[in-house]
């Protein structure tokens, strides 16, 4: 496993680690290319990483973990290769199911849910309920997710708020419309990473990033294990974080 102790507390430990890490999960279908194989493996591959990735951000006390499954862009892809990702989807709730309050990990799907096919949305249903026992690490699942589509369905609901007369124009603060979005009640995230050698966000959390660490690495999903995370937590270890203050 990795280098960080476990757990760690106290001060020094909030100074340098992140509450919350989202993770742009990326690079699966290069990872099978490169050994000859479908996408779907890739895929796959991406998902053992994620388990493992879940388990020792767990470990470390990290509060929340948001990663990027499948963006609202996704939908373009070749059908068989969404097909996969929705069967993985399937078979990973499933799973989580009988494992989830058994590890207490703490699972939520965040995204445009409603076009998922009935049973992954029931299963999502499901595992909503067994999580609201547990009490370990949060992990958001974003599933459908767009930034963009964050922004404009916050929009919409206030609007209608504004429309049905329980909230005034004038009440809605970056307070009130944080709180609209998918992600309303969490924290920002400390440190965005993503990994398949791109440097860019791809419509993930736009407005939730406004101030986040943002760590890029050409490790593929699949090679991204409990020591490349460890780099990564080094690497945020040394940021001076100011949000536009001044710091020595
Ligand atoms: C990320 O891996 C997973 C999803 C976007 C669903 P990709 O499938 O984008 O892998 P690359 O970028 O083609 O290697
Ligand atoms: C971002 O990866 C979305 C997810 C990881 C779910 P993409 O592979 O879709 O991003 P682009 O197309 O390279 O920008
Ligand atoms: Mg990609």
């Amino acid at each position: 496993m990795g280098l960080f102790r476990k757990k760690e507390t106290g001060e020094r430990a909030a100074a340098v680690m992140p509450r919350h890490i989202a993770v742009i999960m990326d690079g699966n279908g290069r990872w099978a290319r490169k050994r000859g194989l479908p996408r779907g493996v890739g895929h796959s591959a991406g998902a053992e990483a994620f388990r493992t990735l879940v388990r020792y951000c767990d470990s470390l006390g990290i509060e929340q973990l948001t990663v990027f499954a499948f963006s609202t862009e996704n939908w373009k892809r070749p059908q068989d290769e969404v097909d996969d990702i929705m069967d993985l989807l399937r078979k990973y709730l499933r799973d989580c199911c009988t494992q989830l309050a058994k590890e207490n990990f703490r699972l939520r799907f965040l995204g445009d849910l409603d076009r998922l096919p009935e049973d992954i949305r029931e299963l999502i249903a499901r595992n909503r309920v067994i999580s609201e026992t547990c009490t370990g690490i949060i992990v958001n699942v974003c599933v459908n997710y767009g930034g963009r589509l964050d922004v404009v369905r916050a929009a919409q609901k206030l609007a209608g708020q504004v429309a049905a007369g329980e909230l005034s124009a004038g009440e809605i603060d970056e307070d009130v419309f944080s709180r609209a979005l998918w992600t309303g009640g969490l924290p920002d995230p400390d440190l965005v990473i993503r990994t398949g050698a791109e440097s860019r966000l791809s419509n993930f959390l736009l407005w939730q990033s406004a101030y986040s660490e943002l760590y890029f690495t050409d490790t593929l999903f699949p090679d991204f294990t409990p020591r490349r995370l460890d780099e990564a937590l080094r690497w945020y270890a040394g940021r001076n974080r100011r949000f536009g203050g001044v710091k020595a």
